[in-house]
């Protein structure tokens, strides 16, 4: 489909902060933003145009009933050359078009969402930052805005696409954090929508931070929902952990979010001869372990976070350390391949940069 370009004249465009390190997370956005609407069951005008403000009905179903989705993804500056790549774009097309179908909302189609990104990411290419550990955050996003008070879902959507030049997402960067494990809310249930990445997902799980950061964590580990038991995942990233020199992760057995940085880890673990197992692992079996000695590093796997080691767990006001609070050798290994290639610093055997 043809997209409608209208630019900012070019001494109203903004730039990349001069001192990358303050960049933060999603606190500024570059100069343009992509957007396209469904309405009377089709996908119509696509235009790229300066980022600003939406003029939204206040009975737009999205601010009801939540029907909303989201991705999340990155460009990175490459250091061996110019370019700028995108890591595994096909995977957040795919899951973006899942996303849709389990909250019954219109998928825009793969090849149009992966169209609109290369040109947004064209344009504004100057954007992506140059500094080791930053990046361009891309948040397509889509949401429900016809104007209707009933509950049903919408006949028409808004789909668009804004860009933020970011830094590490946690301030400690490449260092251990520390997480609060929920013993008693949970994120998701059998059945429930816990595998979509929409917002209702993140705003149940604002409650529990709030805790977590009381006792001076900064992310929350989600049990599952019928026994209080099984560790499924953390508030931003899968989580991993290193237990008799076996790297496990839980399973995608309906309630976990379908991490492309989970699915890039297990590829690169066992291509690196690492055994790797898609298992549940209890609470208990995990805090036994700390103890003992026998879990010897725990980390977390997501595009924002990129892999976070894990320094300590607090569970039921007891802290367990983990590794002395240090990085681990196998985190530090993925970490390195992984974002060695998304920066282009080593070969990309498995054809994951997409160059633009
Ligand atoms: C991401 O990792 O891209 C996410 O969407 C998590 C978000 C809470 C920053």
């Amino acid at each position: 489909m043809e997209i409608k370009v209208s630019l900012l004249p070019e001494e109203k465009r903004g730039s990349v902060p001069e001192d990358e390190s303050q960049l933060g997370f999603g606190k500024i956005f570059t100069d343009h933003m992509y957007t396209t609407f469904f309405k009377d069951g089709n996908w119509r005008e696509s235009c790229i145009e300066p980022f600003g403000p939406f003029v939204l009905s206040p009975a737009a179903l999205v601010l009801h009933y939540g029907q909303e989705i989201f991705e999340g993804m990155k460009a990175f500056r490459q250091t061996t050359k110019k370019d700028v790549s995108l890591f595994r774009p096909e995977k957040n097309a795919e899951r973006m078009k899942d996303s849709a179908k389990r909250i019954s909302m219109a998928p825009l189609p793969e090849d149009q969402f992966l169209d609109a990104l290369h040109k947004l990411i064209n344009i504004e290419r100057k954007w992506v930052p140059h500094n080791p550990g930053t990046s361009l955050y891309i948040r397509p996003t889509m949401i429900a805005t016809e104007s209707l008070l009933g509950h049903r879902k919408s006949n028409e959507y808004l789909f668009y696409i804004i860009l933020s030049p970011v830094g590490p997402y946690f301030k400690e960067g490449f260092k251990p954090i520390k997480i609060y494990v929920e013993p008693k809310f949970v994120r998701a249930v059998k059945g429930g929508v816990g595998e979509a990445k929409t917002g209702g997902n993140y705003a149940a799980t604002l409650l529990a931070m709030d805790k977590a950061y009381e006792v001076g964590c900064s992310q929350v580990m989600w049990l599952d929902a019928s026994e209080h038991k099984y560790i499924e995942e953390v508030g931003t990233m899968n989580q991993f952990f290193v237990l008799d020199d076996v790297v496990y992760t839980a399973p995608i057995a309906g309630t976990i979010l379908k991490g492309v940085t989970r699915e890039s880890v297990i590829t690169l673990a066992k291509d690196k001869g690492y055994k790797v197992k898609e298992e549940f692992l209890s609470i208990d079996t995990v805090t036994e372990a700390i103890d003992s000695g026998n879990l010897t590093e725990a980390f977390g796997a997501g595009t924002a976070a990129s892999i976070a080691p894990v320094g300590e767990l607090h569970y039921k006001d007891k802290k367990y350390l983990i590794n002395n609070y240090e990085v681990g050798p196998v985190s530090k290994d993925l970490y390195e391949t992984l974002i060695g290639i998304q920066y282009g610093r080593i070969e990309d055997p498995y054809g994951w940069n997409v160059v633009i």
